[in-house]
Parts: structure tokens; sequence; C-alpha cells
């Protein structure tokens, strides 16, 4: 410990943690969720303090619900993603009419806490107004399409920190030697659709970094590694044409069952690809699915935890890595639970605050994760 200059209480704590329990071989991650408990501080600022942003997805209604969940979405986030407010199927249920409510809404409560917006999606095979799939055709998918992101990212033109332009477009199930994933956008705009909703999306709003957002690159399996090829080769076409792509968004839908496949030699090789590209890296939907975990909590809670600390810690040592914005805070408010059920009834525990937004073991995972976290930008 260098001496000389001031230390807080927080550096002092955490100092003499890892001189103690490191004398005394507990389990590295013991020490470091000791170390984190120290530190109180929101999970905003930890980032803040290593140059990057911390966040998580929001659905509005979840405030109606309950006013103590806008409290601590507040004090731990500083940028959120719409779950759903922006999506083609929320903001217009027929051809070329649009209702901002809702998106707007969240754009101010956004900005009235000092958050920034992720916005969530231009171009995705899903979420999508029931009038579009019997109405798209060759002869007009391009014009409907730009029309679209014309029209949306226009209206929030300046207002975003970044797009998600295009969302989960790969699969390689498709057999497609490019890896695109068979969509109504892949059949009715054409193989470079990918480039027009990029260069779309720059005139409709030239401030707004825009971000191509994927599933499944986190694992380091065929299926993984398929994506990750197949990524790197679009973007290799794309970026030597100018197309204006600033950044990678993983998903990392995690489960507790892939600790094997997950943060990796080869995951950080692709992440060093990607920032060799130029490409800002964020992890953009991360939650940790606890379906196949036994039923105790206290057990559950650590080994989603340690899922957390193995893949964070991996992916915070590429200082191409700008943030983390998490599927949801509580499990009270999280989409698994609607999606991986749990076979015994109890409710899934996938988030870093519980059901009574009391911080679990994965918030200290995280928190700690982020301290060790080297400076960036
Ligand atoms: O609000 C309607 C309700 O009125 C109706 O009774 C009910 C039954 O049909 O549907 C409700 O809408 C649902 C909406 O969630 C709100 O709960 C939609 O059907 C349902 O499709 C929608 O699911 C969202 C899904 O994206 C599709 O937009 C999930 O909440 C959201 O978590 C999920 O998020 C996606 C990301 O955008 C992309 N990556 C994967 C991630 C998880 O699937």
């Amino acid at each position: 410990m260098n001496e000389g200059r001031k230390i807080d209480r927080r550096e002092f704590v955490q100092g003499l943690g890892v001189q103690v329990l490191g004398a005394l071989g507990l389990s590295e991650w013991t020490w470091r969720r000791a170390a984190a408990q120290a530190a109180t501080a929101p999970l905003r600022q930890l980032a803040a303090e290593k140059g990057l942003v911390f966040g998580s997805s929001l659905a509005l209604k979840y405030f109606l619900q309950s006013t103590a969940y806008q409290q601590l979405f507040v004090s731990q986030c500083d940028i959120a993603t719409p779950e759903l407010h922006m999506k083609w199927d929320s903001l217009s249920s027929q051809p070329g009419v649009y209702n901002f409510g809702n998106a707007d809404r969240f754009v101010a409560f956004c900005d009235a806490n000092r958050m920034r917006v992720r916005g969530h999606t231009l171009v995705w095979h899903d979420a999508l107004p029931a009038w579009l799939a019997s109405q798209l055709t060759v002869a007009n998918g391009q014009a409907i399409m730009t029309e679209h992101i014309h029209t949306v990212a226009g209206h929030f033109a300046g207002k975003l920190y970044s797009w998600d332009v295009v969302n989960e477009v790969l699969d390689p199930a498709s057999r497609r030697p490019d890896g695109l994933r068979n969509t109504l956008w892949l059949e009715n705009c054409g193989v470079d659709y990918l480039e027009r909703a990029f260069r779309a999306t720059a005139a409709a709003d030239p401030v707004a970094l825009l971000v191509w957002n994927e599933n499944y690159l986190e694992l380091s399996n065929g299926f993984g590694a398929a994506k990750r090829a197949a990524m790197l080769n679009l973007l290799d076409g794309m970026l030597a044409r100018g197309v204006p792509i600033h950044g990678i968004g993983l998903e990392a839908h995690l489960r507790a069952d892939q600790a094997t496949v997950l943060g990796d030699a080869s995951y950080e090789a692709f992440l060093g690809e990607l920032a060799r590209r130029g490409m800002k890296i964020f992890v953009t939907e991360l939650d940790v699915q606890d379906v196949t975990l036994p039923a105790d909590a206290g057990a559950r809670d650590q080994a989603v935890a340690q899922i957390y600390s193995r893949f964070l810690s991996a992916t915070l040592r590429q200082p191409a890595v700008r943030g983390i914005v998490t599927w949801g805070l509580a499990d009270s408010f999280s989409w698994i639970a609607g999606y991986r059920p749990r076979t015994d009834g109890l409710p899934v525990r996938p988030l870093p605050f519980d059901a009574n937004f009391q911080p679990k073991a994965a918030y200290y995972a995280i928190a700690a994760t982020l301290q060790s976290a080297p400076r960036r930008g």
C-alpha cells in the first residue's frame, strides 16, 4: 500500500481483506466477495470508476408495480435499455402509424435520472406487428425496413447513447455459408439488409453509437464458435465497404450449467478480434438461468454468482468493453420466470437483487469484478 497517500475506508478494508483472507487461503471468489462487501457503492459508481457504464433493461410497468424498484433502479444504473417500448410491435400496430408515448416516457425518465438510453431494437425477426408478415414482399421489403428506421431513429435522433440496429441476425442452424438467420428481412430485403439498416440508421441519427446485438457469442462451443466466425467475416466485409458500425452487443443470457464454455481463452481472443476491428463491446442482456440448480436458494445464489464472476472477469479484461447491462435488476422482474420456470415451482433467482430488492451474491460478484477490472477510456 502507498504509505504517503490518504486512503479511504473502502480501500483500507480491501487491502486488509486481501492480506488476511489471502493468507488464510480462502477460495479466490470468497475473498473477492468479502472485499466487495466492503464496497457498498452502487454498481453505476463502481463501473464509472473504471470508465464503464452499468445498467439494466426496464419496462415502465414495473414501476407501477413497485416504487421501491424505481429507487433501486435509479441508484444502481447509469444506462437503461427499453425491454419493450422501442420494439416495432410496441410502437406501431398499423402500417405507418406510430405511437411513441411509452418510448418517450422512457427516455424522459432516463434523462431525469441522468441515465443513458440504449435504443432496442430497429431490425429484429421478433416483436413485429401482425400486419408485417402478410404485407412484406421482395418489392417493398427494403422500403418498409428503411422507412421504419427513418421514422423511429429520426424520432429519437440525438437523444440516445446507442441503437441496437440489428438483433440476433446469425443462426448457424440455417446452414447458410454466411451464417445469417433465415428471416423475413433476409428473404425480402436481401443479404445486404444489415448494411442497409446501418446506413439508414446513421443517416437518421448521426449521433448514436450503432451496435450489432447478437446472442450466444459468449459460448465457447461449436454453436458459439460458428457465430463468432460468421460475425467477424460479415463485419470485415461491411467495414471494408465503410458501413457505419461502431459496436457489438453480446446478449449473454447465461445458464448456470455453462461454466465450462464461458470465459475461456477463445472467448477473450474473440473479444480481441472485435477490438482489433475498432469495435466498442457491450454486454447487453446479462442474466443467469438457474433452472438446473438445486432448490436451496443460498446454494443457487452462490452458483449463479460464480457464473457472473467467471464471465465478467474474462470480459472486463478487454479494454474495448465499455458497458455491462443486465436483463432486469431484481428477480421479481425477469423474463426468465416465464421463459425458463423451474420445474419445482420455486421462483427463479437469475439477477443481482432478490424479490425484496436486497443484494445477492451475484451483486457482490458483479461489484468485485468491476472493482478489479482495469480502467479504460
Ligand atoms: O403486454 C402483453 C399482454 O397484454 C398480453 O396479455 C400478453 C400475452 O400475449 O403479452 C404481453 O406482451 C408480452 C410482452 O413481453 C410483455 O410482457 C409479449 O407477448 C412478449 O412477447 C414480450 O416478451 C418480450 C420479448 O423480448 C419479445 O419482445 C420479453 O418481455 C423481453 O424480455 C424479451 O427480450 C429479448 C430481447 O429483446 C432480445 N434478446 C432476447 C430477450 C429475451 O427473449
